[in-house]
């Protein structure tokens, strides 16, 4: 990637007592202009401090932008309302992997090559035979793409342009195959091929809910909804999960273990277990009229029961995809028939109640991604313990794509942040006899 950040007329003056130094302000497409530091442990012998990252740019990107006061979510320049509503989950892969909308004949190829890779080695199955049934999900999803690394020699030469994105079409194809394993595997079912004439999601939802006892038909409105959701969370700037893939990529991992660093962050609470989290607060909650109890509890800070599903770092306004994942819920509800989920009932006047109170209104805090999700999953036949894994099946793409922006970076190096180092001062060694 060519940078493309332009140094801004204007520098920022940092002034220490008597001392003072000029630092160099650069400019991006759109967005806040960021301080270069990159030189002032050099100049002054002082580190910056931000733990969590809250003021820090830790890279220069042109993958996704989001706007958090506005509520606005770019891929590629493209707002999310427009791609869910208009193409489909792989379209949205190739758009985030090579930076423009393909053309239907490159649309055509992407698809075949995708297609193509969906199958698993058949040993990974052995691989899979090695957990216990009850294992999550999510640390079985660790645990087969990290080994994706042992079966996929011929991908894992970071320094080949062509392995690289023979890589990269491997993990957008066979996330939905060891997603669907996964499952398969907890609920002791057999696994169940990939169908090369389905198209993704449907090839994913068939993976999950058909049976050799009877033909399984995809329902396209379910599929639909599926693939959108898979779109909603494709990418998202620098999140704890993608600076983890990004991390890793910097030292030169392979893009395997990479994106399996990736999953085991998203599955926190925080963050992607979100999902899981909120549809579990949603059934402690249990009834309407305990709204106000727990509402109660999130606003007390001797209490670390938070609202799940709400509050963002960079969202201060409605996040985008939440309102895109509210109505994909009412409307798989609705094909399935669903009237009245007592869970939908809570999460709604939840928000109502949410939005009107000052603390919340306060803090800018809203619904996100994870408030909606769980409701429309599981109507949709998914067990709460698989939610995050879908979470990581549609990520995986912006994982690889952020990944392989880095690695294509001129002026990529290791990432080695340094600290504030508050333990004790040098001190000499005690032998134990000595020791009170
Ligand atoms: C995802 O980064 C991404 O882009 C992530 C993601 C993606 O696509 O990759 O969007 C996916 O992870 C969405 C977020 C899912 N997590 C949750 O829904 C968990 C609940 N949310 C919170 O844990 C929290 O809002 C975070 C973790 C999402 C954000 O935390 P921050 O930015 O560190 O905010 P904070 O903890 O500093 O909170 C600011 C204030 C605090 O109160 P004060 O100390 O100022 O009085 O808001 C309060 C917090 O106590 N607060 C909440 C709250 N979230 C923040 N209070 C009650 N309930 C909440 N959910």
């Amino acid at each position: 990637m060519d940078a493309v950040s332009k140094t801004s007329p204007a520098t920022a003056k940092l002034s220490v007592g008597e001392q003072s130094w000029d630092l160099p302000v650069l400019s991006g497409t759109i967005g806040p202009d960021v301080i270069d530091i990159g030189k002032l442990y050099g100049q002054t012998g002082m580190f910056t401090y931000d733990p969590g990252f809250t003021s820090t740019a830790s890279c220069e990107s042109q993958i996704t932008y989001i706007d958090g006061d506005a509520g606005v979510l770019l891929y590629r320049g493209y707002p999310i309302e427009q791609l869910a509503e208009n193409g489909d989950f792989l379209e949205t892969c190739y758009l985030l992997l090579y930076g423009e909308l393909p053309t239907a004949a490159q649309k055509a190829d992407f698809d075949y090559r995708v297609t193509r890779h969906t199958m698993v080695h058949e040993q990974m199955s052995r691989f899979f035979h090695g957990f216990r049934r009850d294992a999550h999900p999510m640390a079985v999803m660790v645990a087969s793409v990290g080994a994706l690394s042992a079966f996929y020699h011929d991908s894992t030469d970071i320094s080949d342009p062509q392995q690289r994105m023979i890589a990269s079409i491997r993990m957008i194809a066979k996330m939905p195959t060891l997603a669907a394993m996964a499952y398969k595997y907890n609920i002791g079912q057999p696994f169940v091929y990939p169908q090369n004439d389905l198209d993704y999601a449907s090839n994913f939802l068939r993976m999950c809910f058909s049976v050799p006892c009877e033909e399984y038909k995809a329902n396209p409105i379910l599929s639909r909804a599926i693939d959108r959701i898979f779109i909603l969370h494709a990418d998202h700037e620098q999140n704890a999960s993608t600076s983890t893939v990004r991390l890793a990529g910097s030292s030169g991992a392979n893009p395997f273990a990479c994106v399996a660093a990736g999953i085991a962050c998203l599955w926190g609470p925080a963050h992607g277990g979100a999902n899981e989290a909120a549809l579990k607060m949603l059934g402690e909650i249990g009834s309407v009229d305990r709204i106000p109890e727990f509402i109660k509890r999130a606003k007390d800070k001797n209490d670390p029961f938070r609202l799940m599903g709400f509050g963002h770092r960079v969202y201060k306004n409605y996040d985008p995809r939440a309102k895109i994942m509210q109505r994909t819920c009412h409307e798989v509800l609705g094909e399935l028939g669903i009237k009245d989920d007592p869970l939908l009932d809570i999460a709604v006047e939840l928000e109502r109640i949410a939005l009107q109170d000052e603390y919340f209104i306060e803090r800018k805090l809203y619904p996100n991604i994870d408030f909606y999700s769980g409701i429309t999953l599981r109507a949709l036949g998914f067990p709460t313990s698989m939610f995050t894994v879908l979470f990581a099946l549609a990520r995986a793409v912006g994982w690889i794509g952020q990944w392989k922006e880095m690695i294509e970076d001129p002026g990529q190096r290791i990432g080695r942040p340094r600290q504030l180092y508050t333990g004790a001062a040098q001190r000499d060694y005690v032998p134990i006899a000595r020791r009170k």
